[in-house]
């Protein structure tokens, strides 16, 4: 799959639920309204569909949410993509989490051919998990990457960037996940979805945050690449990765190889766009994917060239109305 700006789509985002177990005060509203149960595809309609963008070359699957683990029976999904990845279709299974469910579904990641997982973890200290995540369990996070390690999983944690809320506390984070062997990847907040805060209050450009760093630790760039926005650094005091995904300050659009799906069907081209293709109606059209295919060909050709986020006093609200949580980040 090949887009109109010559970028190749190998990648596919899969937000299994929009529900999550957790309310942090960046990504959701303490109430929001989520997507009634019947209007969610069946996972093996998400089965069907993840193959066919195997399919048309998509070379690897990343399932989010919300929070995926928590969406009843996923693992049924996991093992049918992890048989992908046993015969050579895909060369990658991973998963975004918040780690609340992990110990309890490590080992079963494992054997459904996951090797790497992210997790999604903004500070180390209990009292201020719980005033971001609001409803998450600091200890129970822990649990599940004490599990997820002793399983075989690589872990990546990943931690948005929030002045005056966890900035002060990266050094001790890098130390933290490098000292655990797993990489560390801060992330700059991005204007979608309503949420109770204004934005602007805690957006860190990463800029800042970078020369902030530097008067404590050596950074070094390197070539390291996961597929993915980061861009890395070595920090030489602990021989850790260190990478900035800095969608705001930086924009990276031009090297983007992704699409994201969500629980519905719809098909997201690009993260900060509100243009969508629907692909429930063709998956549902007939039981041959001649229609999903030709969807799917007609989604990509309308893949836009990139997103123009902006936060600031002038700009107060999201550049996209939908959280999240509808697409996985
Ligand atoms: N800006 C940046 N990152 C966000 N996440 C959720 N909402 C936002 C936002 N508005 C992060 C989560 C998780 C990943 C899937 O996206 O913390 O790490
Ligand atoms: Fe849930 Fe992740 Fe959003 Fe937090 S950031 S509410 S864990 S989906």
């Amino acid at each position: 799959m090949i887009d109109p700006f010559g970028r190749t789509v190998s990648y596919l985002r899969v937000s299994v639920t929009d529900r999550c177990d957790f309310r942090c005060t960046y990504c959701m509203a303490e109430n929001m309204t989520f997507l009634p149960k019947k209007d969610l595809l069946t996972l093996e309609e998400m089965n069907r569909l993840c193959s066919a963008f195997i399919s048309k070359g998509v070379r690897k699957i990343r399932l989010t949410g919300g929070e995926p683990l928590v969406r009843k029976n996923i693992m049924f999904l996991v093992r049918e993509l992890g048989r992908h990845v046993h015969s050579g279709g895909l060369d990658e299974l991973t998963v975004t989490t918040n780690g609340s469910q992990l110990a309890r579904y490590a080992d079963e990641l494992y054997d459904c051919g996951v090797r790497r997982i992210n997790v999604s973890l903004d500070t180390l200290d209990p009292a201020k998990f719980k005033a971001i995540t609001r409803w998450g369990d600091f200890s129970k996070v822990m649990e599940g990457i004490d599990a997820a390690q002793k399983a075989g999983l690589k872990i990546k944690l990943n931690a948005v960037a929030l002045k005056d809320l966890n900035a002060a506390e990266i050094p001790e984070m890098i130390r933290f996940a490098h000292g655990r062997g797993m990489d560390l990847t801060v992330i700059e907040t991005m204007p979608m979805g309503e949420i109770e805060e204004d934005r602007t209050d805690h957006y860190l450009p990463l800029s800042e945050l970078r020369a902030d760093l530097e008067s404590e630790f050596t950074l070094a760039d390197i070539p390291y690449k996961t597929g993915g926005p980061a861009r890395y650094v070595e920090v030489k005091e602990t021989g850790g990765r260190l990478g900035f995904i800095t969608p705001m300050t930086h924009n990276f659009c031009e090297s983007c190889n992704r699409v994201r799906l969500t629980c519905t069907g719809t098909l997201y081209m690009c993260l900060g766009q509100n243009d969508a293709a629907d692909l429930r109606t063709a998956l549902r059209a007939s039981e041959s994917d001649e229609y999903l295919y030709a969807a799917i060909d007609e989604a990509i050709s309308r893949k836009p060239k990139g997103h123009d986020f902006i936060i600031d006093r002038q700009h107060r609200k999201p550049a996209v109305a939908r959280h999240m949580s509808v697409t996985g980040g």
